[in-house]
């Protein structure tokens, strides 16, 4: 495929899953990937565990640092960060595996679930920031 058409191809194909996502359980994709991906740390809930793993849900660090968590997804992250007022600095491995189209629905999941109303982010965004990733 040449490389111009390669972003439609992957806007129309999360519009596809997006709507086969959106019947009664919506982010099925993103839901399913963070149960298999992401569950064991942050938890069903995503609480976190106590200052070890930081929460997901109501994160203050998931809310404003939306720009990089494609990258953190892809390629983990070993900082030392706050989040919502806790200083967490074990490191998280990144997860190789996921392409650009089930990052964005597992992070539109994430962006949704728990209560929280982060926003959504396109597959051509997330490819954005993964072209930035330091
Ligand atoms: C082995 C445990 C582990 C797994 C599995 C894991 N994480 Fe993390 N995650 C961490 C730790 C530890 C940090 C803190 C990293 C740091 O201090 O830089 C973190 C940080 C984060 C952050 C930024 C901080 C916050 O709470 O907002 C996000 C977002 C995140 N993880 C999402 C995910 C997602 C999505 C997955 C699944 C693809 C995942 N993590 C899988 C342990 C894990």
């Amino acid at each position: 495929m040449r490389l111009a058409s390669s972003g439609t191809f992957f806007l129309l194909l999360c519009l596809v899953l997006f709507n086969m996502g959106c019947g009664n359980e919506p982010f099925t994709q993103g839901k399913n990937l963070y149960t298999t991906h992401c569950e064991n740390c942050h938890m069903a809930n995503g609480t976190g565990l106590g200052g070890n793993i930081p929460p997901l849900a109501q994160s203050d660090y998931l809310q404003t640092q939306q720009q990089k968590i494609a990258c953190i997804i892809r390629y983990g992250q070993a900082d030392t960060i706050v989040v919502n007022g806790v200083t967490y600095n074990e490191p998280m491995a990144g997860v190789k595996t996921l392409n650009e189209v089930q990052l964005a629905n597992l992070i539109n999941y994430l962006n949704q679930a728990w209560g929280n109303d982060y926003g959504f982010v396109t597959v051509e965004q997330v490819h954005q920031q993964l072209v930035g990733c330091k």
